[in-house]
C-alpha cells in the first residue's frame, strides 16, 4: 500500500510524532501501563515497534531492548534513552531474537498492529511468542473499530498513520493463532480526542494466574481466546 503523506510523513520525525503524542494522548500512556501493562522493576522488556522510545518515561527500570523500521525513531531513542535500554533498527517481519529467545517477562507492542497487514502482524505475534518466558505476557495498544462506537471516534480512527486498522475483534482474532490466552479491553476515553482503543493482553498457562486483577472499565474480556471467537 502507497504510504500516506503530508502530516503522516511529518509524524515519522521524532520532533513532530514527540509534540503530536503529547497534544492527543493526555493520560493514555499512564493508564495504559498502570492499568494493562503493570510492569514490574527489573522485569525484562521487549518493544516492538518502540518509536523514539518515550514509553520509558513511564516505565519503572526494567532490562529493556526496543527495536523499530524507522532509523530515525531509533536514532532519537538511542540519544535521549541510551542509558536506561538498548535499541536497533528492524522490521518486524525480518527481525528474529534468537539469542535472547524466551527470556522476556513483558514483550509491549504498543501502536503497531495497526500499521502491519495481517501477514507482519502474525510475525509480530510469533516474535513476540517466541521472545516470552513460559507464562509471561504480550500487551498490544491500537486503534480499532467497534459496534457502537461514536461516528467521530469511527472518522478520525479511520483518518489513522496506519493503514490497517482494524475492528478489535479482528486484532484478538489474530492474536488468537499464536497465543492460547486473549485478553481484549476496548476503551473510548484514553486521548482528549474521540478515539477508539483495543488493548490485548496475550498469553500462555500461567500468564494471568497471579497477581491480575482486570483493569476498570473493561468491555470484553476473552479469557481464553478461542472461546470467543
Ligand atoms: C504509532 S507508532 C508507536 C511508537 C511507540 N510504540 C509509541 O508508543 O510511541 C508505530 C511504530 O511502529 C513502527 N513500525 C511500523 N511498521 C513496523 C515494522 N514492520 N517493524 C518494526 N516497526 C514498525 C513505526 O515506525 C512506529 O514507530
Amino acid at each position: 500500500m502507497k504510504p500516506r503523506e503530508g502530516l503522516y510523513y511529518l509524524l515519522t520525525l521524532p520532533s513532530v510524532y514527540r509534540l503530536f503524542r503529547t497534544i492527543v494522548r493526555g493520560e493514555a500512556c499512564r493508564i495504559y501501563i498502570s492499568e494493562y501493562v503493570r510492569p514490574v522493576p527489573g522485569e525484562k522488556v521487549l518493544d516492538i515497534g518502540c518509536g523514539p522510545g518515550d514509553i520509558l518515561e513511564n516505565l519503572p527500570d526494567v532490562d529493556y531492548l526496543g527495536f523499530d523500521i524507522n532509523p530515525k525513531y531509533v536514532e532519537a531513542a538511542q540519544k535521549r534513552f541510551g542509558r536506561r535500554g538498548r535499541f536497533f533498527c528492524g522490521d518486524v517481519g525480518l527481525t528474529a531474537i534468537d539469542q535472547e529467545a524466551a527470556t522476556f517477562d513483558l514483550v509491549l507492542a504498543t501502536g503497531v498492529l495497526h500499521h502491519l497487514d495481517d501477514e507482519r502482524a502474525f510475525s509480530l505475534f510469533n516474535l513476540a511468542r517466541r521472545a516470552l518466558k513460559p507464562g509471561a505476557r504480550l500487551v498490544t495498544y491500537d486503534g480499532c473499530f467497534v459496534a457502537g462506537q461514536s461516528k467521530l471516534a469511527r472518522f478520525v480512527v479511520s483518518r489513522d498513520r496506519g493503514q490497517y486498522v482494524r475492528e478489535s475483534a479482528a486484532y484478538a482474532k489474530l492474536a488468537a493463532q499464536v497465543f492460547p490466552q486473549v485478553r481484549s479491553f476496548v476503551r473510548h476515553d484514553l486521548l482528549r480526542i474521540p478515539y477508539t482503543h483495543v488493548i490485548l493482553q496475550c498469553g500462555t498457562v500461567g500468564s494471568f494466574s497471579s497477581g491480575c486483577t482486570l483493569p476498570r472499565r473493561s468491555e470484553t474480556q476473552l479469557p481464553s481466546a478461542t472461546d470467543g471467537l
